[in-house]
């Protein structure tokens, strides 16, 4: 899809710079549109009127990155984003840093406030996040934790935007684990930008309590339908988007057998896919499993577009990184 320049605006009325994201829904409507409009125009290269402005925005800056769980995507795109915009990102393993070792993370945001410019951290506990946000004096930016995953849905967003022209009242279908990072952060972003969300899971996999009333609130104020089913089927039907996600996150390994049996009829298949729309189109943030909550010929059929989304991190991650970190 292409966006008319006009649609970046040049001097948003918010400020951005300095500001963390810890979660999706700590920002307003039109700053995320804000930045999904930057990330098409990044993704335009050379193409785009705004490449000058992008060229070595971020110059001698630096991003930290913490990470306590593995990653490919977050990781790579992350670092070579900071690189594209003229900066540079270091990669530090929590068994690496004193943090690891006990350091506090009250004084790990103090140090590294004075040598880099933001930080992104990848961590089980949101409360690791917020601690940290609350002792640096520079931004800070969740690169997934056990409740939340924002800058994947800024990917998706924009991924399911250059796809279907529009996000607002496009319907989208999140079938599977609903009580996971990328089912509450579905349910944040989907609503906030004006697209009915159908969430099915078995009763125990139900997206937490606070976060789903949350977005019952941001549907509210963008007019969007919001709704839980035990039912795939009934969700999935007529829908423009499905989505789904692994049905063991990061640290739930243990329980592995029971989500497998329990998630089982939550598979996304043929049969399942066959009540969305014509032309719907499936989306998953990887790494997948084929054969357990997707099946090959789905993810890897004409419907997919999960490589286009795992690129869209790049895209959609620069734009953020340009919004809270340029001068
Ligand atoms: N989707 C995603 O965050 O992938 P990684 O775990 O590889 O970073
Ligand atoms: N829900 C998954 C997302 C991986 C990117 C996990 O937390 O492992």
């Amino acid at each position: 899809m292409s966006i008319k320049p006009s649609e970046v605006t040049p001097e948003p009325c918010f400020q951005l710079k300095g500001k963390s994201m810890l979660n999706l829904a700590d920002w307003a409507p039109e700053e995320v549109e804000y930045v999904l409009n930057h990330a098409i125009e990044m993704k335009k290269g050379k193409e785009s009127p705004f490449y000058s402005r992008y060229e070595n925005a971020l110059g001698g800056q630096t991003l930290g990155m913490i990470f306590e769980k593995p990653s490919t995507r977050t990781r790579v795109s992350f670092e070579v984003g900071m690189f594209q915009l003229g900066g540079q990102a270091i990669y530090l393993n929590t068994n690496d840093i004193q943090l690891g070792r006990g350091e506090s993370i009250e004084d790990t945001a103090q140090v590294l406030s004075r040598y880099v410019d933001a930080v992104m951290i990848r961590t089980h506990a949101h409360e690791t996040l917020t601690r940290f946000d609350q002792y640096a004096n520079i931004p800070v930016i969740n690169g997934l934790c056990d409740l939340y995953h924002p800058t994947q849905v800024l990917a998706d967003l924009l991924t399911i935007k250059e796809h279907k022209g529009k996000l607002q009242g496009l319907r989208i279908a999140y079938i599977g684990d609903g009580k996971n990072n990328m089912a509450h952060t579905l349910l944040l972003g989907a609503t906030m930008m004006g697209m009915d969300m159908t969430v099915a899971s078995p009763d125990d996999d139900l997206p937490q309590a606070d976060i789903y009333e949350k977005a019952k609130e941001m549907a509210t104020q963008s007019g969007a339908q919001l709704h839980l089913t035990t039912d795939p089927h009934a969700a999935t039907k007529g829908v423009d988007v499905v989505i789904t996600d692994v049905w063991t996150s990061m640290g739930q390994e243990d329980e592995q057998e029971a989500r497998m049996k329990r998630l089982e009829p939550y598979q996304v298949n043929t049969d399942l896919c066959s009540h969305a729309a014509t032309d719907y189109i499936f989306l998953h943030c990887l790494p997948a499993h084929r054969g357990e909550e997707v099946t090959a010929d789905i993810i890897d059929g004409g419907h997919s577009v999960v490589f286009d989304e795992a690129e869209n991190r790049l895209h959609a991650q620069k734009a953020l990184l340009y919004a809270v970190m340029s001068r």
